[in-house]
């Protein structure tokens, strides 16, 4: 079998087939979805039934799994459910700090840029999809919109550092959606705005809802201009909104994407993702300097 790839629109994302994660992948096979995902920021993996071991054990090749922040159901384990269903199966009540949680997905954002050692990808499976509608998962590429700044714009921005932090972001989504605990283990942290992909050297925008300032600049100035280049790269025009087929898996490259949840019935209806996170090489600010490898 061979990987076939496939765009998915006409500036990034890519359709991948030919290839079933259970059976086991080649080294050959493998090494295309991994440059896929590097290449296209945003790879579809249609008819991949996944179990956990089996996406946790794909997720290894890619790179060392996250683990769980606290607060999420999964703590401590190397998966997430994202999902509106509790362990003993029944349904989250709506107005708990769990439901919360999830539901600040609804915001643009990028997986783990609030913690010091950020993301490089995550992979997302459905397992159990709401029957009436609703769930999709939006995206946009963060390297589409840097390519479309001007060349001053660009200019500027570089050697930018943007504080991240998760209880600005959840606050910011709703009053009392961080715990004090995440508070604490989780304090604002920097991280470079401008990323290079190692493998095809691509810049692009670390940005998210996260961002509460820009070192160095005012706090309002700062954020003024880091939601100006999110809302540019979120602009509808540049959206893929990904309705979830049974056995879609989905990896996306955190450092070029930024994605978010969409509403659906979540007390009448049931939804189970399965989330895998790829760390990225390690923190990418250290004692305030940007380090070579971001
Ligand atoms: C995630 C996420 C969106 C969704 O798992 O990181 O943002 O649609 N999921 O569930
Ligand atoms: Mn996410």
């Amino acid at each position: 079998m061979a990987v076939t790839v496939e765009p998915l629109t006409p500036h990034f994302g890519a359709r991948l087939t030919g290839f079933n994660i259970r059976d086991g992948l080649s080294d050959e096979d493998f090494a295309a979805i991994d440059l896929a995902a590097n290449t296209y920021g945003l790879v579809v993996m249609p008819d991949q039934p996944l179990d956990d071991d089996t996406q946790v054990s794909f997720s290894e090749r890619l790179g060392p799994l996250e683990e769980t922040l606290v607060g999420a159901v999964g703590a401590g384990s190397k998966i997430v459910r994202v999902t509106n269903i509790l362990a003993d199966g029944t349904l989250k009540d709506p107005d708990s700090q769990l439901a919360l949680f999830t539901r600040a997905n609804f915001m643009w954002h990028t997986d783990s840029s609030f913690k010091a050692h950020p993301a490089k990808f995550s992979m997302l499976s459905a397992r159990e999809l709401p029957t009436n509608g609703g769930g999709d998962t939006e995206f946009a590429s963060t390297a589409v919109a840097f390519d479309m700044l001007p060349a001053e714009t660009r200019t500027r921005l570089e050697g930018l550092i943007a504080i991240h932090s998760i209880a600005w972001s959840r606050e910011k989504f709703q009053k009392g959606a961080s715990s004090e605990e995440q508070r604490k283990r989780l304090p604002p942290v920097p991280q470079a705005l401008l990323r290079t992909n190692p493998v095809t050297g691509r810049k692009s925008l670390h940005i998210a809802s996260h961002v509460m300032g820009i070192d160095g600049m005012e706090d309002l100035e700062g954020r003024a201009l880091h939601d100006d280049l999110l809302a540019m790269a979120t602009h509808p025009s540049k959206v893929y909104c990904h309705q979830w087929s049974p056995h879609d898996a989905i990896i996306w490259d955190n450092r070029a994407i930024v994605h978010r949840a969409t509403p659906y019935d979540e007390t009448g209806d049931r939804r189970l993702m399965i989330r895998t996170t790829i760390s990225d090489f390690g923190p990418t600010v250290v004692d305030g300097a940007i380090v070579a490898a971001a």
